[in-house]
């Protein structure tokens, strides 16, 4: 018997998507990547953009036919999507050929979930509201043997006016720090190398816990660990972000010099509609201050543009803040009203035309930008994580630096998995070209 999973959206759908693979393994089945041969197919959906939601429906209407061929199938859809208001029961409305809806915090009861999908002749749809608290030791099948995802903290609590995912993945709770190093020291053990801390908002790791430890601790207590010799995190949040973090990053040997630190907009006036928490001019001092102490660190971002009521002079705002801060990229997105959400009730909303525009003239220069940070690299050596052969070039190895960049070199396959020293030779706007100068080790 064999599951198949598509999973959309962020690192924590990824992670999610791991533990609902462990969870099948436990019940006999074994992956697949291709969906005729597969007796259960899940889709892990993401819900942050319309974007995000129209290629799901695309995937349950196209998954239709393979429903009629074999209706023995087990179709089910999970994540945020259906955890949003009214959305479960719209699926099963308009879909009623899957077998199973069920929502974020419904994880750990997965199992008699698919057990009730299994048996029942129409649609099982599970949603929990307002849950908080964690489970612990859910069965888990990671993707990679070599990089591992390890979520310290679940939901969110920030209430941006544009972003559902409060509303999706409940309040902001940490999971215990014992708990974190546990899950650590196994993947030590078991030869993973690297470690990526996910969370919503890591800055604001602990306050929610009794003895409230924050992140900057959490961050010492790994670097202990032997065996894990890359540490990174994400996301940061510009308002939480401390000195005391700062200077953790600055004197640590292994937390990777990469930032993802989301700036969304450059203009006060917007970030505020935003409810961001942080103005334009924090943003570009705590930018110094990380750049000051820490010179080499890789710096990206997120960025909306189309904002309800932003106007030419605030997209220009953006723009001179892109130019100014340098980032080495951004992950740029037209904003998207979010039903439930409080900007996506306001009356200035901008048409689709000028949020493209916008878009494309802040990816220009964005990616301008990209490719002169990465040629600031070339003839530098750098020290990359062999992560396999490259996905363009077969002859190529792909490694990632600690700053996150994705190098491409001629080497035999041996190396895979091992850090090596490149000399960077090419820089392109996404990756950069390298010949092995050193040991692997
Ligand atoms: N529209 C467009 N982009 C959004 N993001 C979150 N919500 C929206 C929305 N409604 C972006 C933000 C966030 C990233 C994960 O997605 O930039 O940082
Ligand atoms: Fe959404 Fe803001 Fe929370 Fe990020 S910090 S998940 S953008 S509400």
């Amino acid at each position: 018997m064999h599951y198949m999973l598509h999973t959309f959206g962020c690192q924590m759908n990824v992670a999610d998507a791991e533990v609902l693979a462990g969870h099948l393994e436990n019940m006999g089945y074994s992956e697949t990547t291709t969906e005729e041969l597969a007796d259960v197919i899940l889709l892990i959906t993401c819900c942050v953009r319309e974007h995000a939601e129209s290629k799901v429906y695309g995937k349950i209407g196209e998954l239709y036919s393979l429903k009629q061929e074999r209706p023995e199938i087990i179709l089910g859809v999970g994540g945020c999507m259906p955890q949003q208001e009214d959305v479960a029961s719209k699926l099963k409305q308009r879909f009623p050929y899957l077998d199973l809806v069920f929502g974020t915090h419904n994880l750990s009861s997965f199992p008699e979930l698919f057990d009730q999908a299994r048996s029942s002749g129409s649609t099982v749809v599970e949603v929990l509201h307002g849950v908080g608290g964690i489970t612990e030791n859910m069965p888990r099948v990671r993707r990679d043997n070599l990089k591992a995802w390890v979520t310290i903290m679940y939901g969110c609590t920030n209430f941006c006016t544009y972003c559902i995912v409060p509303y999706v993945r409940g309040q902001e709770r940490s999971r215990e720090m014992s708990a974190i190093l546990t899950e650590i020291c196994d993947l030590a053990e078991r030869g993973y190398r690297e470690v990526t801390l996910l969370g919503q908002n890591v800055n604001s790791y602990g306050k929610d816990l009794v003895t409230q430890p924050d992140f900057a601790d959490l961050l010492q207590n790994i670097e202990q660990i032997s065996g894990i010799e890359r540490v990174r995190f994400m996301t940061s949040h510009p308002k939480d972000f401390s000195r005391k973090l700062i200077a953790v990053l600055a004197s640590s040997k292994k937390i990777c010099q990469h930032l993802h630190l989301p700036v969304q907009s450059g203009s006060n006036r917007i970030l505020q509609a935003m409810n961001r928490g942080y103005s334009r001019e924090h943003y570009i001092a705590l930018v110094d201050e990380i750049r000051r102490s820490s010179p080499g660190a890789v710096l990206t971002t997120d960025i909306i543009v189309g904002f309800p009521g932003e106007t030419a002079e605030d997209f220009g705002e953006t723009l001179s803040l892109v130019r100014e801060i340098c980032f080495d990229a951004a992950f740029t997105f037209a904003y998207s009203p979010r039903s439930g959400t409080v900007a996506a009730t306001w009356a200035e909303q901008l048409s689709k035309e000028e949020k493209k525009e916008r878009l494309k003239r802040l990816n220009d220069m964005v990616n301008e930008i990209a490719l002169e940070r990465n040629m600031l690299l070339v003839d530098q050596i750098v020290e990359v994580l062999v992560e396999g052969p490259s996905k363009t070039d077969e002859a190529m190895l792909t490694g990632r630096t600690c700053g996150n960049k994705l190098v491409h070199f001629p080497s035999d396959p041996s190396v895979i998995g091992k850090i090596l020293d490149v000399q960077i030779t090419k820089a392109q706007t996404w990756s950069l070209f390298a010949l092995p100068v050193g040991i692997p080790r």
